[in-house]
């Protein structure tokens, strides 16, 4: 587990260690030497701003920048005036990647301007070598490009790019290593994310993941028990365990372990109260599984089961491994062992060859699910994915119009199931001042429901009994009940 660094032990006089993580932190003092002839010339420390696109994988990535970041010197800036930007990118949909191309022309006439400025991306997108050619050819002005898979590498990659003053490009195809013990940086003093396993084998087959994060790789369970236990004792109560398939947990492992172990192990834990996790694959889910949430008082009471269709013969198509009747099935047998449990989900729409009776079958199952809510997305073509290829895509006026009728129909169950709390007391974990109303605070419930009731900043971090007094269709309005 990651330590402070003892920098006077470290000699950059020397060639740097092959091993990790002692080679980042060489090249992490070797950054701060730069950064310390930057504060005397410029009479102040550099910033930096991590910016994410994309899932919870990609913000756990961007604290281990940001780590890395405030061990060589840099405060946080905003994004408007950094001297160094960090773009960590998402390419899972395709208009991911245009909101990162026009975040990037925005940037060049500052850079032009002030030319010590450092522009770096990194993350799901630079996997692909297409978006690679473009950069080269196109944003010249970037300095610094890797990928997934070398992002523990980052400080090695600064170091490079101050070194040569040129454009720096690394990126891996796949990887087997984890390199634990490395800086990162909570955005939250209270909960806090952790990687229990890296990449994908699933290929669903719309699905770019696979592609750039690589084949399934499981971090062993002592690595993630004692980053737990040394992040209760800096006062974290809540985690969610990130992965793409956390139900896949521990199978390539030398000794297998199944995610439900690792989860009876997480819960002994003194000092975690909440413990949350994500993504859930329904062809994985196991009874052990469900007997274990059924069992915890620190499970939180949610799971997110993406379904992304309700027809047997797209989920087919899509090489998701089970039927409709399988995924309700499943959800019963939830319901039944846990009936307090909030069920979310994602879906897709105009998936290639989907028919206005495999849209309707995806309907039918919303109905009968009732989720508390769900992400919805427009089917779009990855590049080498299977379904890119697949015939029979569908117009885009048919997509839009299944889409409309599929988020109204998600609104008004989510606003339904989410209002039968109303009334009762339960317990919230206060997050964070109210946007709109100082006079408020912000936290979750269990089961993942956001909750605003009257309170100060001293109440952030705890957990307080809260009646919920009014449903707001996807919030509640609350007050302290003493
Ligand atoms: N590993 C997770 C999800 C990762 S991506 C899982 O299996 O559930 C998050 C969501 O993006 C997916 O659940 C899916 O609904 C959506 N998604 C992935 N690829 C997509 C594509 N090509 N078009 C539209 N939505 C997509
Ligand atoms: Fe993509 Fe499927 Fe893997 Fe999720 S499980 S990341 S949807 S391939
Ligand atoms: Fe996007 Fe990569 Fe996550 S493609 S959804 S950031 S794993």
């Amino acid at each position: 587990m990651y330590r402070e660094i003892d920098w006077d032990k470290i000699d950059i006089s020397v060639e740097p260690p092959i091993e990790e993580p002692a080679r980042q932190y060489y090249f992490m003092m070797k950054c701060r030497e730069w950064v310390q002839v930057f504060v005397k010339e410029s009479g102040r420390r550099p910033t930096a701003c991590v910016t994410t696109f994309g899932c919870q994988m990609n913000a756990r990535d961007s604290e281990k920048l940001r780590g890395v970041l405030r061990e060589i010197g840099y405060d946080e800036g905003s994004e408007e005036t950094a001297d160094f930007v960090i773009y960590n990118t998402c390419t899972v949909r395709e208009n991911a990647n245009t909101r990162v191309y026009g975040r990037l022309g925005q940037l060049k006439p500052r850079k032009k301007k002030n030319p010590g400025m450092m522009i770096a991306l990194c993350g799901c997108m630079m996997q692909e070598p297409e978006v690679v050619e473009k950069l080269k050819k196109s944003y010249r002005f970037v300095d610094l490009i890797f990928g997934t898979h070398n992002i523990y590498k980052f400080a090695e990659l600064v170091a490079a790019r101050m070194d040569s003053g040129r454009q720096v490009i690394d990126i891996w195809k796949d990887t087997d290593q984890i390199v634990e013990d490395l800086p990162n940086k909570r955005k939250y003093p209270f909960k806090s994310g952790v990687n229990i396993m890296f990449g994908c084998n699933n290929f669903c087959s719309y699905c770019i993941v696979p592609y750039v994060r690589g084949r399934e790789r499981s971090r062993e369970p002592d690595a993630i028990i004692r980053e737990i236990e040394r992040l209760a004792a800096d006062g974290v109560s809540e985690v969610m365990l990130l992965g793409q398939n956390v139900n896949s947990y521990g199978k390539t492992l030398d000794v297998p372990v199944t995610f439900a172990q690792l989860l009876r192990e997480i819960e002994k834990i003194r000092g975690i109260r909440r413990i949350r996790f994500m993504t859930s694959h329904p062809k994985d889910l196991s009874d052990e599984l469900i007997q274990v949430m059924a069992e915890s008082d620190k499970i939180c009471r949610h799971l997110h089961l993406p379904v992304q269709s309700g027809s047997t013969k797209i989920l087919e198509k899509m090489n998701r491994r089970y039927t409709k009747e399988q995924y309700l099935a499943l959800v019963r047998r939830i319901r039944e062992a846990v009936p307090d449990i909030s069920l979310t989900t994602d879906i897709i729409v105009g998936f290639p060859g989907e028919t206005e009776e495999d849209f309707q079958e995806t309907l039918d199952v919303v109905r009968k699910v009732r989720y508390d809510s769900a992400f919805t997305f427009i089917y779009s073509k990855r590049t080498g994915t299977p379904a890119a290829v697949m015939e029979n895509q569908v117009p885009e006026s048919v997509i839009r119009n299944r889409f409309d009728r599929l988020l109204k129909e998600v609104q008004e169950i989510a606003a339904h199931a989410c209002s039968v709390h109303e009334g009762t007391v339960q317990e919230v974990l206060v997050e964070e001042l109210s946007g709109h109303d100082k006079t408020m605070v912000t936290g979750r419930l269990s089961n993942n429901l956001l909750v605003h009731f009257p309170g100060e900043a001293k109440l952030i971090g705890s957990y307080v009994k809260v009646l919920l007094e009014e449903c707001k269709g996807f919030y509640y309005i609350g007050k302290k009940s003493e």
